[in-house]
């Protein structure tokens, strides 16, 4: 069995549906969620998705992955922004990771353009909603069976 993928979300997601639904959508997190679960089983994937509105829990679990997931896929949420921690744990994980955004970064706010982990993804997924998340599962199930960068 493989290990399984590792959803990490950060602050504020929890409010995923009706928080600003214009740039967010409608979705809710059990959605997002459920999503993945079906498309994590699809690519013979078990899935651990988890939600959390603390830098330190969430840095807690980038390092709990390192051991015990096959790949790591995070919207860190404002975070993203912010955080060298979260930063540093990625980069000590040596699992891949892909880097997902609901909306757009770029072409919001100029304080969103700049993301601290993109330097430990392999990819960053942004502007496809929910989407995105399918996305960067299809892209870490290839690379694990590529077992490459590509
Ligand atoms: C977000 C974008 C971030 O700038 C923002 O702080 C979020 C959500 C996204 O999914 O589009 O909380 O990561």
């Amino acid at each position: 069995m493989a290990k399984p993928i590792y959803v990490l979300n950060g602050p504020n997601l929890n409010l995923l549906g009706s928080r600003e639904p214009e740039v967010y959508g409608r979705e809710t997190l059990d959605d997002v969620r459920t999503r993945c679960e079906r498309r994590a089983a699809e690519l013979g994937f078990p899935l651990d998705f988890r939600q959390s509105n603390h830098e330190g829990e969430l840095v807690a679990w980038i390092q709990e992955a390192r051991m015990a997931a096959s790949g790591i896929i995070i919207n860190a949420g404002a975070f993203t922004h912010t955080s060298i921690a979260m930063l540093d744990a990625l980069l000590a994980c040596q699992i891949p990771c892909v880097e997902v955004h609901l909306s757009n970064i770029f072409t919001r706010e100029p304080f969103r353009h700049q993301s601290y982990i993109s330097k430990a993804a392999k990819g960053v997924i942004c502007g496809f909603g929910a989407l995105g998340y399918e996305l960067a599962i299809e892209a870490l199930a290839a690379t694990d069976a590529a077992g490459t960068a590509s």
